[in-house]
């Protein structure tokens, strides 16, 4: 069964083809990062118009690509919640259009699942329940992952996101916008004495100790007191503190998620996985506590694409899900699907 997916949902505008929720036949993605950079973040309206300009020629290339026509497309997937309103809409009318045109069934998805959803792409088994953790620009949590379209928050950030985190005190470096991979590459340039004590203070101490759950704002005002304290401190210093703080916390919250649900397996997605020294922290923390924890292996299924939208679309089509061209778009984290 080949499906599309449409993801127009922040600044990313891409579409994906996917067969049988297991085989990626096309991915194309236009990144507005350029658009928006000179802004220090995503600017609402220059992200809907470029959306408006990129999708159709996007879908054209996607469909080139796999060789399929729109005959051959038996449901069209589409992101209709969370995200900038104005482009999911952009998203949607063209979900609509191929709906009206060819008859094709319409699944508007949930932006955060169809980031799970991407791992069966590289051959993860289908297994529930599952922990899911999410880390990207606009959120930081983790799910229990119940089934295909129902998942449940365990524990969410009080504040920023770890993205936005790290976008924020890239900014206060000086470096440019998206911070991550920016402050990866500093930090790995850091060499710590093998005595290094923390510059930063330890995050953990004003959570609430009996539940998941992220803050990520306090983090990033000691890097700014940090900087105007002491001025000679390195940027690799800091980013390489910055960054490890910040993993203690995730890593601490994955703990207490595995031992209040004693669910031992998760999936791990969002753009900030697409950070190395994450990936191999979550890898040897999930060895050390016999837990499975898989992550995207190639970094283009951390950002926000159109393969994820088609790959959880397969999985709520065989379940029989579907909805009628009035669907709705929604700016909040408020559908689960089942
Ligand atoms: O999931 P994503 O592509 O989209 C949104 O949530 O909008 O995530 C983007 C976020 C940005 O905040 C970016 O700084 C962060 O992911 N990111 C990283 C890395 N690459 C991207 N964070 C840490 N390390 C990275 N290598």
């Amino acid at each position: 069964m080949i499906g599309v997916g449409i993801e127009t949902s922040c600044d990313e505008t891409s579409i994906g083809i996917v067969r049988d929720g297991r085989e990626l036949l096309s991915l194309r993605i236009f990144s507005q990062i350029d658009l928006h950079k000179p802004y220090g973040g995503i600017v609402p309206e220059i992200a809907s118009r470029a959306h408006l300009e990129k999708i159709n020629p996007l879908l054209e290339e996607a469909m080139e690509e796999a060789r399929v026509s729109f005959e051959d497309l038996e449901y069209v997937a589409v992101t209709s919640s969370p995200g900038l309103t104005g482009s999911l809409m952009v998203g949607a009318q063209l979900a609509r259009c191929i709906h009206l045109v060819y008859g094709t069934p319409i699944l508007p998805v949930c932006h955060l699942q169809s980031h799970f959803a991407v791992l069966h792409l590289e051959g993860v088994p289908t297994q529930f329940p599952a922990l899911g953790l999410l880390l990207s620009g606009g959120n930081s949590a983790i799910y229990i992952l119940h089934e295909f379209g129902r998942m449940e928050l365990l524990g969410d950030t009080m504040d920023d996101a770890l993205g936005e985190a790290f976008d924020k005190v890239a900014g206060l470096l000086g470096l440019s916008y998206p911070g991550g991979p920016e402050i990866e590459a500093k930090a790995q340039e850091y060499r710590p004495s093998s005595d290094e004590t923390p510059i930063l203070p330890p995050l953990l101490r004003n959570l609430p100790q009996d539940r998941v759950s992220f803050s990520f704002s306090g983090l990033k005002t000691a890097v700014m007191v940090l900087l105007e304290k002491e001025k000679d401190r390195s940027a690799e210093q800091v980013c390489w503190n910055f960054q490890n703080s910040a993993f203690d916390l995730v890593e601490r919250n994955l703990k207490r998620a595995v031992a209040l649900t004693g669910i031992r397996r998760i999936y791990a997605a969002g753009g900030v996985l697409a950070n190395s020294t994450l990936q191999k922290r979550l890898q040897s923390w999930a060895e050390r506590n016999s837990v499975e924890l898989f992550s995207p292996k190639k970094k283009i299924y951390c950002t926000d694409n159109g393969a994820m939208v088609a790959t959880l679309g397969y999985y709520l089509f065989r379940k029989g899900y579907k909805r009628d061209i009035d669907f709705t778009v929604s700016p909040s984290r408020q559908e689960i699907f089942s």
